[in-house]
C-alpha cells in the first residue's frame, strides 16, 4: 500500500513537472518580445494549421497581423515566421553554419536511406559534394538529349488533341511528362507514360503526391512530443518488421507490405535499376543522374576516406528524393506557365516571337538558356506561383543573434513567401498583382525571390528544372497558340498539399 502510495506520488509529481515544463516554454516568444496569435496548450499553432486548407494564406493572414517576424509554437517547439528579408539573408546565407538543416518530417526517420533532405550537416555536405557535378552545366547539356525524347512524346499527344479541337486538361499532360523525365534522367529507364497510361510508376506517384505526410498521425504526435520521435520510429520499425514475417508465414491473409505500400515499392524499384547498372558494366555508360552517383559512390577521396562516398542506401534515397522533389513541381510550374500565356495573349506573343527569333534551330540546353524574355517570363511565374513553400525551412543549430534577436538552439525559420513575393517594397514601383516579366530586369533584394530557396542548401534541381520549363516550352510555344478553355477558370482553384497546385489547366490549342 505504502509502495502503490509513493509510485502513485511519483507519477503524478512526473506529471505535474512535464506539463509545468510544457506551460513555460509558452513564454519563448513572449520573453523575447515577439508577437504572435496565442497559443493553445500542449498543441502550439498546431490546431489552426492542421485544419487550414490553405496554409500559406494563414501565414499570410497572421503576418498582416503581427508583422514581419513572429512566433508560433508547433507542439511548444517556437517557429519564426519571417518576411524581413535581411533577417532571411543573415539566416539562409550570412550565417548558413548555424542553420544548414531542414525542418524533417518524422517519416524520413523511419527510412535507412538518408539524402538530401533528411541529411544531417555533416553527412549533407558530403552528400552534396558528390551530387553537384550530376547538375552541372556541362551534365544537363549530355542530359537534353533525354528531355528531348519526352517532349517529342508530349508533342505528338497535343497534335492529337489539337486535331480533335476540344479544351483538354494539359496539367495531366505535363504530370506524365515530368514523371517520365524523372525516369529517363534520374531512373535510368525509358518509360513512355504519354502512351502507357496504366503505367504502374504512374498510378504508384500519384498515390504518394497525394499523401500529406506531415498530417499523418504518428507525424502529427511526433510534432506534438518531439522527444518520443526514437520511439515512434521504433514502434513503426517493429510494426514494418512484424508484418513482414507475417507474410512470409501467411502471404494470402497479409499481403506484401512492398506492394501495399507505394513508397516501399517505389524504393524497391529503385533498387532493381541500380542493381541492374552496377552488375551489367559492359554497356556504354548512360549519361544520367543516377549514373553520375554511381560514379561518386565508386570514388575514393583524396584523403582516402569512404565517409565521403555515397553509400547504396544513399542512392537509393536521392533518386527517391528527386523523383518526389522533381516530378510535382516541374508540371506544376508548367501548368502555371501555360494558365498565364492562356490569360496573357501578350505576352504570349512576345515568347513566340522569341522562339520565332531562333528559326529551325534545335531546341536544345543551349537554345533555350539564351533566351533572355524566357527567363523573365519564369520569373514572374515564380514570384506569384511559388509552387513550393512549406519546405524551405532551416533549423537553428546553436544559439546566436540575428539582426538582434536571440534565436535558441532547435528552434525553426520559415518564410513568409508569399508575402515577400508580393511586397511592393521589393517588387514595386509596379504593383506586385500585375504579372510583368520585366519587373526582373531591376536588380532586387537577394532573398526576394523564394521560389527554389535560397543559400547553399537551396534546390539542387533548379537549373534541370528551367531547361525541362524552357525547353517545353519552346518546342509548344513554336508550334501552337494557347488559348483558354471554357473551364480554364472552373480549373484554376488551388489546393496546398507538399506543392500548391491547380486541380486542371483547361485550354485549347491553336495551330500556327
Ligand atoms: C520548378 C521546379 C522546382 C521547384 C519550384 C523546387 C523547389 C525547391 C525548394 C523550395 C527547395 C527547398 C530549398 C531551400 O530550403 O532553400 C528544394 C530543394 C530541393 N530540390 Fe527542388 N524544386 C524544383 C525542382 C527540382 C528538381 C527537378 C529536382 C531534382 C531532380 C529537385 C531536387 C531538390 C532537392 C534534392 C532539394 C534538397 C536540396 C538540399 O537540401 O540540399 N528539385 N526545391
Amino acid at each position: 500500500m505504502f509502495i502503490t502510495l509513493i509510485l502513485f506520488t511519483c507519477f503524478v509529481s512526473l506529471i505535474t513537472v512535464y506539463f509545468l515544463t510544457l506551460k513555460s516554454r509558452y513564454s519563448y516568444f513572449r520573453v523575447r518580445s515577439i508577437p504572435g496569435p496565442s497559443p493553445t496548450f500542449f498543441f502550439g499553432h498546431f490546431r489552426t494549421i492542421w485544419s487550414t486548407k490553405f496554409y500559406s494564406r494563414q501565414l499570410q493572414e497572421w503576418t498582416r497581423k503581427f508583422g514581419s517576424i513572429y512566433g508560433l509554437f508547433e507542439g511548444t517547439r517556437p517557429l519564426y515566421i519571417v518576411s524581413d528579408v535581411d533577417f532571411l539573408q543573415q539566416v539562409f546565407v550570412h550565417q548558413f553554419s548555424l542553420f544548414s538543416s531542414h525542418r524533417v518530417s518524422f517519416l524520413y526517420q523511419l527510412s535507412k536511406s538518408v539524402h538530401l533532405i533528411s541529411a544531417g550537416p555533416s553527412r549533407w555536405r558530403q552528400q552534396r559534394h558528390a551530387i553537384n557535378p550530376a547538375f552541372s552545366a556541362a551534365k544537363l547539356k549530355l542530359m537534353a538529349p533525354l528531355i528531348d525524347q519526352c517532349i517529342e512524346s508530349l508533342m505528338k499527344k497535343l497534335f492529337k488533341m489539337n486535331n480533335e479541337n476540344k479544351e483538354f486538361n494539359i496539367y495531366e499532360l505535363y504530370q506524365r511528362l515530368t514523371m517520365d523525365v524523372i525516369c529517363h534522367c534520374a531512373f535510368g529507364i525509358d518509360t513512355d507514360m504519354q502512351n502507357d497510361v496504366d503505367n504502374d510508376l504512374m498510378t504508384k506517384a500519384a498515390v504518394i503526391f497525394k499523401q500529406d505526410i506531415e498530417r499523418m498521425p504518428l507525424s502529427k504526435l511526433s510534432y506534438l512530443m518531439p522527444w518520443s520521435t526514437s520511439l515512434l520510429a521504433q514502434f513503426a520499425h517493429s510494426q514494418i518488421a512484424l508484418f513482414h514475417c507475417l507474410h512470409k508465414i501467411a502471404p494470402t491473409i497479409f499481403p506484401d507490405l512492398v506492394e501495399k505500400i507505394p513508397r516501399l515499392w517505389l524504393i524497391s524499384k529503385v533498387q532493381e535499376v541500380i542493381d541492374v547498372r552496377t552488375i551489367d558494366t559492359s554497356t556504354t555508360k548512360r549519361v544520367d543522374l543516377l549514373q553520375t552517383m554511381l560514379d561518386a559512390a565508386a570514388t575514393r577521396h583524396e584523403d582516402n576516406t569512404d565517409d565521403k562516398k555515397l553509400s547504396n542506401d544513399e542512392i537509393k534515397g536521392n533518386v527517391f528524393l528527386f523523383m518526389v522533389a522533381g516530378f510535382d513541381t516541374t508540371s506544376t510550374m508548367l501548368g502555371y506557365c501555360t494558365y498565364v500565356l492562356a490569360t496573357q495573349p501578350d505576352i504570349q506573343k512576345k515568347l513566340q516571337a522569341e522562339v520565332d527569333d531562333q528559326h529551325e534551330k534545335e531546341l536544345d540546353y543551349d537554345t533555350v538558356t539564351k533566351m533572355e524574355y524566357m527567363e523573365l517570363f519564369l520569373r514572374e511565374v515564380h514570384r506569384m506561383y511559388p509552387p513550393s513553400v512549406a519546405t524551405i525551412t532551416r533549423v537553428c543549430e546553436q544559439t546566436t543573434t540575428v539582426c538582434g534577436h536571440t534565436i535558441e538552439k532547435g528552434s525553426i525559420i520559415q518564410p513568409d513567401i508569399f508575402t515577400i513575393h508580393y511586397n511592393s517594397d521589393l517588387w514595386g514601383p509596379e504593383d506586385p498583382n500585375q504579372f510583368i516579366p520585366e519587373r526582373h530586369s531591376t536588380e532586387r533584394h537577394p532573398l526576394a525571390l523564394l521560389a527554389f530557396g535560397v543559400g547553399p542548401r537551396s534546390c539542387i534541381g533548379m537549373r534541370f528544372a528551367l531547361m525541362e520549363i524552357k525547353m517545353t516550352l519552346a518546342h509548344i510555344l513554336r508550334h501552337y497558340t494557347v488559348l483558354p478553355g471554357e473551364h480554364l477558370q472552373e480549373g484554376f482553384q488551388l489546393n496546398e498539399a507538399f506543392v500548391i497546385q491547380p486541380n486542371a489547366i483547361n485550354i485549347k490549342l491553336n495551330k500556327r
